[in-house]
C-alpha cells in the first residue's frame, strides 16, 4: 500500500507532541433515579433568553427518561452525545411495541405478524429516505452502523472500481471508520490514499483538497461535521469539484444528520452514511445512502439469505438493491426504532434543532475559553463560522482522562476522553488525547453551566498539587 500525506502532515509528529499518562483512579458509584433533574439546576452564568427557560433543551428534556437520575447524589449531566445520543420515550415505546405485538421476521412470511413487521421495516426505510431527501427508499441500505456502511462501499464499490495508481482523497480529521476500510482497499488494489491537512484555523483545508484533485482521483471520503474539531465542511462545493474530475464522494454524516437538515440532493453526495444511535435511535442500525445507478452496479458485500434472486449449487444471482446488500435477518426492531427517532426529530424540526444547537455551541465555547490554560481545538466561532455543539480540549498538565474521571466521579458530568477514534488528527494536533464535551438538543444551558463549574473545580483541584 502506498500512503502519502499532504506535506507529511499525518506521519510527522510535531515536536510539541505530549504523551500524557492517565491517573487510573476509579471508585464505585451509586445510581438513583429521581423524578426531575431540572429542579436542582444551578443558577445560570448568563441570562441569554434563547437558552433560558422554555428553550428547546428545557422542552425536550422530559422526553428522555435516562436524563432524570442522580449519580452519587448529583444530577446526571450527559455531555457525551457525539459518542451516542439518548433515546426519547417514543423510541423506547416503538421498540417495546414491536417486540410485544408484532415481532416476526420480514420479507418471508405470509402471516399477519410478518406482513406487519415487513411493512414497518420498509416504512422505516422510507422515513430515512424522506429525512435526507433521497429520491427513492431503494437508495437506503440498512447496515449495522455507519462503520459497516463505509465498509460496504469500500469492499463493494472500492474493490470493483479502484486499481493501482487511482487516488482516494481523505482528510487527516476523518474518523477511523472512514480511514481503515480504505487502507484495506488500498492494500488490495494498489490505490493511493492522500490526506489533506488542516488550515491555521484548524479546519480541514478544502482548498488543498481542491488542488490535490486530478483525473487520478476516483473517490473523496470526507466527514460533514468533525467529531473532534466541530468544523462543518461545505460538502456541496467538494462534490462539485469532485464531479468535475469524474470522482465520487462518500460523506460521513454521522455528526451532521442528527443535528441539522441534511439533503442528499442539494449536497450532491454519491454515498452518505450515518448511525441511528447518534440520532436518538437504537444501536445496531445505521444506513448507507447511495445513488440508484451506483448501488445497481455494485456487487454484493455479504452473501446469504435475503440478498439473492436465485441460488444454484455452483452460483447465485442477486436481488436488486437495497436487498442485495442486506444479507440475513436484518435488525428489524432497531430499524423500526430508527423510524420512530426520525418521526421524533422531524416533529421538532431539524432547522429548529440546528438553530438551538448553534446557540448552545457558542455558549459552550465561550464559557470553556474562560478556563485558564485551556486549549480548545477547531475553529473559533464567528458570524461566518458555526461550530457544531461540541468542544474537544486539553488543559495544561492535566490528562484528559483525569479530567473526565474527576468530572464523572465528583460531579456526575459525563464527558469523553481519548482520541475519539481520530488518532491521526490528534497526532497532527500534537497530542495523543483530548477531553470532549458534546451536546444535543435536549441539553440545556444549565448542563453547560454545571459542566463549566465542575471543570473549573477540577482544574483548581489539580492546580493545588503544583
Ligand atoms: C464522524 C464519525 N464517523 C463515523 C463514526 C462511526 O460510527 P459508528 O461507530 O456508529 O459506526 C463516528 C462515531 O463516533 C463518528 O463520529
Amino acid at each position: 500500500m502506498m500512503l502519502t500525506t499532504m506535506e507529511g502532515a499525518v506521519l510527522k509528529v510535531p515536536p510539541s507532541f505530549r504523551t500524557i499518562k492517565p491517573n487510573p483512579n476509579h471508585t464505585n458509584r451509586t445510581f438513583r433515579t429521581v423524578p426531575s433533574a431540572t429542579a436542582s439546576a444551578p443558577a445560570p452564568l448568563t441570562t441569554d433568553t434563547k437558552l433560558g427557560p422554555g428553550s428547546l433543551g428545557h422542552l425536550t428534556r422530559p422526553d428522555f427518561p435516562i436524563l432524570h437520575q442522580e449519580l452519587n447524589g448529583k444530577r446526571l449531566v450527559y455531555l457525551d452525545n457525539a459518542a451516542t445520543s439518548q433515546k426519547p420515550t417514543a423510541v423506547l415505546n416503538a421498540l417495546r411495541n414491536y417486540y410485544e405485538s408484532y415481532n416476526s421476521n420480514v420479507h418471508r412470511g405470509i402471516h399477519y405478524l410478518s406482513a406487519k413487521a415487513t411493512d414497518e421495516y420498509e416504512l422505516a426505510r422510507q422515513k430515512v429516505a424522506n429525512f435526507i431527501n433521497a429520491s427513492d427508499s431503494r437508495e437506503i441500505v440498512f447496515t449495522r452502523n455507519a462503520t459497516e456502511a463505509i465498509n460496504l462501499v469500500a469492499y463493494s464499490w472500492g474493490l470493483a472500481n479502484l486499481k493501482e495508481g487511482d487516488e482516494v482523497i481523505l482528510t487527516v480529521a476523518e474518523h477511523h471508520s472512514a480511514i481503515v476500510p480504505w487502507q484495506f482497499v488500498a492494500q488490495k488494489t494498489g490505490a493511493v490514499l492522500k490526506f489533506v491537512s488542516l488550515t491555521e484555523e484548524e479546519v480541514p483545508d478544502i482548498e488543498k483538497l481542491r488542488e490535490t484533485l486530478s483525473r487520478q482521483t476516483k473517490l473523496i471520503v470526507v466527514h460533514h461535521v468533525s467529531n473532534v474539531l466541530a468544523s462543518v465542511l461545505p460538502i456541496d462545493q467538494v462534490v462539485s469539484w469532485a464531479h468535475d474530475v469524474g470522482a465520487k464522494v462518500l460523506v460521513d454524516a454521522c455528526q451532521s444528520v442528527p443535528h441539522m437538515e441534511v439533503d442528499v440532493k442539494s449536497l450532491g453526495a454519491d454515498f452518505l452514511v450515518a448511525s441511528s444511535h447518534k440520532m436518538c435511535g437504537p444501536t445496531g442500525i445505521g444506513f448507507l445512502y447511495g445513488k440508484s445507478e451506483l448501488l445497481s452496479a455494485m456487487p454484493p458485500f455479504l452473501g446469504g439469505g435475503e440478498m439473492i434472486s436465485d441460488v444454484y449449487l455452483d452460483h447465485s444471482t442477486y436481488a436488486e438493491p437495497p436487498s442485495r446488500f442486506e444479507a440475513g435477518t436484518p435488525a428489524i426492531g432497531e430499524a423500526i426504532g430508527l423510524g420512530a427517532a426520525i418521526d421524533y426529530l422531524s416533529g421538532i424540526g431539524m432547522q429548529k434543532i440546528h438553530d438551538y444547537e448553534v446557540e448552545l455551541a457558542n455558549y459552550l465555547y465561550e464559557n470553556l475559553r474562560s478556563i485558564p490554560n485551556i486549549r480548545v481545538y477547531g475553529p473559533t466561532p464567528s458570524k461566518s463560522i458555526n461550530r457544531a455543539a461540541l468542544c474537544s480540549f486539553n488543559v495544561d498538565d492535566i490528562h484528559p482522562t483525569d479530567i473526565a474521571t474527576f468530572l464523572d466521579q465528583q460531579h456526575s458530568v459525563a464527558i469523553r476522553s481519548g482520541h475519539h477514534c481520530a488518532q491521526p488528527l490528534h497526532r497532527y494536533l500534537g497530542v495523543n488525547a483530548s477531553a470532549r464535551a458534546s451536546l444535543h438538543f435536549y441539553n440545556t444551558k444549565e448542563d453547560v453551566d454545571d459542566f463549566i463549574r465542575a471543570l473549573s473545580d477540577t482544574t483548581n483541584f489539580f492546580a493545588s498539587f503544583k
